[in-house]
């Protein structure tokens, strides 16, 4: 008996990437609403690299195909329905390198960073050098290109699944032929894989005000406090933040820091136990500190003060920050200071082991940032 079944190899090639497509389907359409900031930048960027290992998984599926017999059509297929199966997958395979070379070459045109699973990402060598403006016409088309394609593609999948339907109705063994058989092990751990880093990855518009991402890694928020003339210093090593902010425009700046007040560092494991005590941080009860300021005020040039509000420990104070900002190439140097008066936040009493510690602490950052939209 001849053999009609796709290797198995095709096969799991095949329901890998019908997962990730439709998976990139509806990800392309609901990551542009995803409300927090870093959230919707890690589903851009997870988009942008499954959107890769799709053209990868392609490019090995077209050369695979070249080398290995495909199984022959049964007899029972007339020669119209033949061509429109042919015409059918040929259209698939096109709008698929279609979507995916336009997303790649979307990103190269584009002056907003981007991560292939964390990695810097190759950009297309063509687009990298065209001109700022040349680059943004070309974006444009290459966004609608990109999208009407995800439509077609959307509606032949949609065609590609009746027919699938309609074959395994009549019985002619084109159903059978592709049909997952477990235990294909192979296709049970990729498909598991790509769930799971899917959902392991996902968790990243329209902007009113530009959007920066601030790197962690290159940015500090610090404390100093003085008691009977020692001044102790520390860092928060953990915090997430959600900057909007367009000098052509501060009173439409947003700015959103969420502080993990258990990441305290002094250097010194008494001093941060002490920090981490209820009669400091209390992070059981406590364990986040919030700045959230709706608007910036002009102070001279370059300079801003932030008008908001810091939480901590329960309690709501307005607090003004003063910073300044220095630009360059899509990147951000942030700088400020300001004194709070931490008896107000019920943070540690007013004297420690018998000294007095002064009331008021220095909070500076400094952050580094990535504009994210113009
Ligand atoms: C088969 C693979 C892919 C599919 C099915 C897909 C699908 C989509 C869809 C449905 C959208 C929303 C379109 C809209 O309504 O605006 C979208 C947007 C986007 N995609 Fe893809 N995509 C793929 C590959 C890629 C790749 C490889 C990249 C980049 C490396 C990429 C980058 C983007 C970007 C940047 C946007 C946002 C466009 C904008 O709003 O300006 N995509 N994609």
């Amino acid at each position: 008996m001849i053999h009609q079944d796709y290797a198995a190899g095709m096969k799991v090639l095949h329901w890998v990437l019908a997962a990730l497509i439709i998976f990139m389907l509806y990800l392309g359409w609901t990551m542009g609403g995803i409300e927090n900031l870093v959230e919707r930048i890690q589903a851009y960027n997870l988009h942008k690299s499954l959107g890769i290992t799709i053209l990868a998984l392609m490019v090995l599926r077209v050369l695979w195909r070249a080398v290995t017999p495909t199984p022959p059509e049964p007899a029972t297929m007339s020669g119209m329905e033949k061509l429109g199966a042919a015409l059918g997958h040929l259209a698939l395979y096109g709008l698929i390198f279609l979507i995916a070379v336009s997303g790649w070459a979307l990103i190269s045109t584009s002056d907003k960073p981007s991560l292939l699973f964390g990695q810097p990402f190759p950009l297309l060598p063509w687009f990298v050098d065209l001109g700022p403006d040349e680059k943004k016409s070309i974006h444009q088309t290459l966004a609608a290109v990109h999208e009407f394609a995800a439509f077609g593609l959307a509606a032949m999948i949609g065609l590609h699944v009746l027919a699938t339907i309609w074959h395994a109705v009549r019985g002619d063994g084109i159903w059978s032929r592709m049909a997952p058989r477990f235990p294909g092990r192979g296709a049970a751990v990729a498909l598991a894989v790509t769930a799971a880093g899917s959902v392991a990855l996902l968790g990243a518009s329209d902007a009113r005000a530009t959007e920066w991402s601030v790197d962690p890694q290159k940015s500090a928020i610090a404390f100093e406090a003085t008691g009977s003339g020692f001044v102790t210093k520390g860092t928060f090593k953990a915090f997430r933040s959600e900057v909007e902010f367009d000098p052509a425009m501060p009173e439409q700046t947003s700015v959103r820091v969420l502080i993990d007040v258990r990441s305290v560092s002094t250097g010194q494991g008494d001093v941060d136990q002490a920090l981490l005590s209820p009669d400091f941080f209390d992070p059981a009860r406590f364990p986040t500190a919030e700045f959230v300021a709706r608007s910036a005020k002009p102070a001279g040039k370059g300079k801003y003060v932030l008008e908001g509000r810091l939480t901590m420990k329960g309690v709501a104070k307005p607090v003004s920050l003063p910073f300044s900002i220095a630009t360059s190439n899509g990147a951000a140097s942030v700088k400020g200071e300001t004194v709070i008066d931490r008896l107000e936040f019920g943070v540690g009493p007013q004297t420690v082991a018998g000294y007095a510690v002064e009331k008021d602490v220095k909070l500076s950052i400094d952050l580094a940032a990535l504009k994210l939209t113009n």
